[in-house]
């Protein structure tokens, strides 16, 4: 069906599935089986050399994850897509999908904390390098660029500090130099920004997040050109086992049915939230690409549908302050994870970046009273009246 038409909302729910032809059921069925049997020795051998289409071995592919991935090429506007077990195994299977020994990769200087960690432990035992940029010039990118750079990774906005991208002048430097552009759109989703429709090469995520939307998931996708998904497929994540099951896809199936109704109360909560921060006497600095104070804020409204839910704010009285304010919310729920209908807080410095060396993470500016919100789905006034009470109780002395 050419599904070219159809607005966001519609593709989420119909695009690449129709009700069962057998049974006629309109939710998608699970087919958890990991062998498939062939008719004969020739079809067997045709499947396994990529002669025929189908699927053989659950590690290479899955009925149910197929409908999956064909619905979030869609929606990404890509040629392909492939599910994996976690945002994790969507990002280092994109990077060792471009990069081998004795390359270099360009990683923008704030990203989210597990990819840091792969970068800076895992990706050097297998002798890749790599550049921490400044990635909000482009022309700091370009200078960056060695003789055996191999990829370009970035993140936006990042993850805690909302630090926004200009993907498309990213993407330019990117193809002057015939590097791929890896885009981790996590807390955007296609809903509010498809970098593959800005130029980028490749687009990674983590689906635990706001793509399936209810906490329940871990996965991850990489989507892009057909050989680049074939190569992860077949060589990174079969050869890795990376690879997600049948019940989990069903659950992100069904997650993705809301996922434009649950992401603009998301935004719609957090520019509420944002704006009674920032007007907060305890409040030092909040992170919101929708506040006008953003550096990046008329390229974000130029890049993003919307601002996300996601808000970051500091606090005055530094990491002893912030824990304060943690302990004391009611309604938030103190977790490292984001893109939940519930309001989850959470401590950047002791939590998501915890194995950052301090002195970096100060450099990027992680500070120690700084405190991550993923806004849920509760009614925004509860959500404020929850924040109001908790730095309400912030001692005198931490006080502005
Ligand atoms: C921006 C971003 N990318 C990737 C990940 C990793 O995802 P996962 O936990 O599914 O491996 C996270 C996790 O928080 C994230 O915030």
């Amino acid at each position: 069906m050419n599904n070219n038409h159809w607005q966001f909302d519609t593709k989420a729910i119909h695009a690449c599935h129709r009700p069962d032809p057998e049974t006629g059921a309109i939710s998608q069925t699970v087919v958890p089986a990991v062998a498939y049997a062939f008719a004969d020795a020739e079809s067997a051998a045709a499947c396994v050399s990529g002669e025929r289409q189908g699927t053989y071995y659950g590690r290479y592919g899955n009925p149910t994850a197929r409908t999956l991935e064909e619905k979030v090429a869609c929606l990404e506007n890509g040629e392909a897509c492939i599910g994996l077990s976690s945002g994790m195994a969507a990002i280092s299977s994109a990077l060792l999908a471009f990069l081998q020994a004795g390359d270099h990769v360009i990683v923008t200087k704030d990203v989210y904390g597990g990819t840091y960690n792969f970068i800076t432990k895992m990706a050097p035992r297998f002798g890749i390098s790599h550049s921490f940029v400044d990635c909000t010039d482009p022309a700091v990118v370009e200078a960056s660029i060695i003789s055996n750079t191999k990829a370009i990774f970035v993140e936006t906005p990042s993850n805690p500090l909302l630090t926004v991208l200009d993907l498309k002048a990213l993407a330019e430097v990117a193809k002057a130099h015939k590097l791929p552009l890896i885009v981790d759109n996590t807390f955007m989703t296609p809903c509010l920004q498809r970098p593959l429709e800005l130029g980028a090469d490749v687009v990674v995520h983590s689906a635990t997040k706001y793509m399936n939307g209810h906490g329940d998931v871990l996965a991850g996708f990489v989507v892009g050109r057909q050989d680049v998904v074939d190569f992860v497929r077949m060589r990174v994540s079969g050869d890795l086992g990376q690879n997600l099951n049948a019940w989990e896809s069903f659950l992100i199936l069904r997650g993705l049915k809301t996922l434009g109704l649950r992401v603009r109360e998301h935004c719609a909560n957090a520019a509420a939230v944002a704006g009674y921060l920032d007007a907060h006497p305890n409040v030092m600095k909040v992170h919101y690409p929708g506040l006008a104070s953003h550096p990046q804020h008329e390229l974000a409204r130029r890049q993003m549908k919307e601002m996300g839910g996601i808000v970051s704010f500091e606090v005055h009285g530094g990491e002893g302050a912030a824990k304060q304010v943690m302990d004391r919310l009611e309604l938030a729920m103190i977790s490292f994870s984001l893109g939940d209908p519930e309001t989850l807080v959470q401590h950047p410095a002791s939590m998501t970046h915890f194995s950052m060396p301090r002195e970096v993470r100060y450099e990027q500016g992680i500070t120690d009273g700084l405190l991550r919100l993923s806004i849920g789905l509760e009614s925004a006034e509860d959500i404020i009246a929850d924040l109001e009470q908790a730095l309400q109780t912030l001692p005198e002395e931490d006080q502005a």
